[in-house]
């Protein structure tokens, strides 16, 4: 029987053992790579002396292929729980130099208990993600592992917030959890996320693309928007989930806190009355709006690479955190495409999941014509986006800037669709569409008869400009509550998120909806 102190000695000692991971000479690996240990991760991303390791003693079960002779504790991922900012969040963090990362059925375990856990206590979770993928030596008990996580997942989605770090390898069905996460950041040149590598995908399609061409960093950001940030190094990315995080709630019964600002709300800003050209062709950068109004001129930007014609993000208004849904004049005039669409969709209903207000600032010219567009099913896209906002029941605030055509109109949070204070600038159009495109159906045969059609084609579009560009037959209607100056913008908006600060609303009982996919 050993002595108390020889108990403590050996506890001490497998702790310790516990830290090392993979040994030594697996870390400098890491290391030369450019990555950072799980452990070291975690020390950026929680506050210091916070995190409470469980099953650190976790060690795999199987026998085959040599593994009883190797045990690691903690086999390969490291689980807890920690505070950001002072606020409870669960973590795993992946360990690549134990066989890889490679998830066990143990280290599934581990990361269901976390998520379980989470469940209970309505408080994040936050993966961190590097490694192999299935341990193939488990077979069967590793895939079973994943699906346990990927059930948790979904269960979890809309409860509490999800985020995912990828910073290594991610392939094979092991994307299919970060997938499923609200957020996803990826470390540019150091982290790839795909179904099948670049070699199945030379012995089935005859593509020759590396690791990095086919899932990388700037790939998911930019062109497929599977991921929502890059960072240009783990740090940074550890950053964003920070920035992220302050902007949501614990669960989705909680708010999200507000944060007192200097940046004074009866703030008004004269640079904006002139923000929108004259000539209605012109674009001009929605940035310059939204930094403008939002606290501080901080706007923390979501997927900024992917579909820049609508823009996605948080800030905070009067200190409270807002969801910002943006089209942008620079980018296809600002037309709702696919990608747009999808962007947009996903957004607004993670904001409405999370109790985050949405603040949307139109200027759209409508759907994007073509036959790219519809073939690619701009109907069922564009759907999700107008479903997305029908359904939301957070509080929803709406400025008009300028053109609000067609149908892009009722989708970008009309006021028949649920939307609480509908804003409008003086230099809002609000019609079925522009001017030329409406003179040239409706007058079509005055114009063909015309003595000149050009000139009378003219004439025809600036009496309709006169009677229809303008924000005041919606006005006149209620679907306008106020048309507002520019410069009115922050101060409106402020006092809009206030008294809506407690808004209750609530859709028909459903077992869910049945959003087009
Ligand atoms: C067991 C693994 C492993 C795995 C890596 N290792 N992947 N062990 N199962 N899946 C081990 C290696 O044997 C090695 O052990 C150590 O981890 C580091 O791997 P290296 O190959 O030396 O590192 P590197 O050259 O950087 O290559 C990393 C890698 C490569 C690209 C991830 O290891 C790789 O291709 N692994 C297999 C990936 C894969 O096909 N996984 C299954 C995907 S399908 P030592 O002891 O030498 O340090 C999948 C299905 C999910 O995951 C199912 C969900 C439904």
């Amino acid at each position: 029987m050993s002595s108390n102190s020889e108990r403590i000695e050996r506890l001490e000692r497998m702790r310790l053992e516990a830290q090392q991971g993979g040994g030594p000479v697996r870390i400098e690996r890491q290391h030369a790579w450019g990555k950072l240990t799980a452990r070291e991760r975690l020390d950026l991303l929680l506050d210091p002396g916070s995190f409470v390791e469980l099953d650190a003693f976790v060690t795999h079960r199987a026998t085959e292929f040599g593994l009883d002779r190797q045990h690691f504790f903690g086999d390969g991922v490291v689980t807890g729980h920690g505070t950001i900012d002072g606020r409870l969040v669960f973590v795993f963090s992946q360990d690549f130099t134990v066989f890889g990362g490679s998830l066990s059925e143990a280290y599934a375990e581990k990361i269901c208990k976390i998520m379980d856990l989470a469940m209970k206590v309505g408080a994040p979770v936050i993966g961190l993600n590097d490694s192999g993928g299935a341990r193939i030596q488990e077979g069967v008990a590793s895939l079973g592992g994943y699906a346990e996580i990927f059930l948790r997942n979904v269960l979890a989605s809309g409860v509490i917030p999800q985020i995912s770090v990828i910073m290594g390898p991610c392939a094979g069905g092991a994307v299919y959890s970060p997938a499923m996460t609200d957020f996803t950041v990826m470390v540019e040149g150091t982290s790839y996320m795909f179904v099948t590598g670049p070699n199945v995908v030379k012995a089935v399609t005859h593509e020759e693309v590396d690791s990095e061409a086919l899932g990388g960093a700037s790939v998911h950001t930019g062109r497929s928007g599977v991921a929502h940030l890059a960072a240009k190094d783990e740090a940074e990315a550890l950053e964003q989930v920070k920035t992220l995080l302050s902007h949501l709630p614990q669960n989705n019964l909680a708010d999200v806190p507000v944060v007192m600002t200097h940046d004074p709300v009866d703030r008004m800003d004269p640079e904006l009355d002139g923000v929108v050209p004259d000539d209605p062709l012109r674009p001009y950068d929605m940035h310059d709006v939204l930094r403008r109004v939002v606290d501080d001129g901080d706007f923390f930007e979501i997927q900024p690479q992917w579909a820049g014609n609508i823009i996605i993000g948080f800030a905070r208004i009067g200190g409270r955190s807002v969801g910002i849904v943006a089209q942008q004049p620079a980018v296809l005039a600002g037309a709702l495409d696919i990608d747009a669409s999808v962007k947009g969709a996903r957004f607004v209903r993670t904001c409405d999941a999370f109790n985050v207000p949405l603040v949307t600032f139109v200027d759209v010219p409508g759907f994007l014509p073509g036959v790219a567009q519809e073939h690619g099913g701009i109907i069922k896209h564009g759907a999700k986006l107008l479903y997305a906002y029908c359904e939301a029941t957070v509080p929803k605030v709406t400025v008009i800037t300028r053109k609000a055509y067609g149908g892009a109109y009722d989708v970008m949070s009309s006021k028949h669709i649920r939307g609480d204070l509908n804003f409008a600038w003086p230099t809002a159009e609000i019609a079925v569409m522009g001017a030329e495109g409406a003179v040239n159906i409706i007058f079509k045969d005055a114009i063909t008869a015309a003595e000149d059609p050009a000139a009378e084609r003219k004439r025809l579009v600036s009496e309709y400009e006169a009677e229809f560009s303008n924000p005041y037959i919606a006005a006149a209607r209620g679907y306008i509550d106020e048309v507002i100056l520019p410069r009115e913008t922050r101060p409106r908006l402020v006092r809009a998120l206030e008294i809506l600060a407690d808004k209750r609303d609530t859709n028909p009982r459903k077992k869910h909806g049945n959003i087009p996919l």
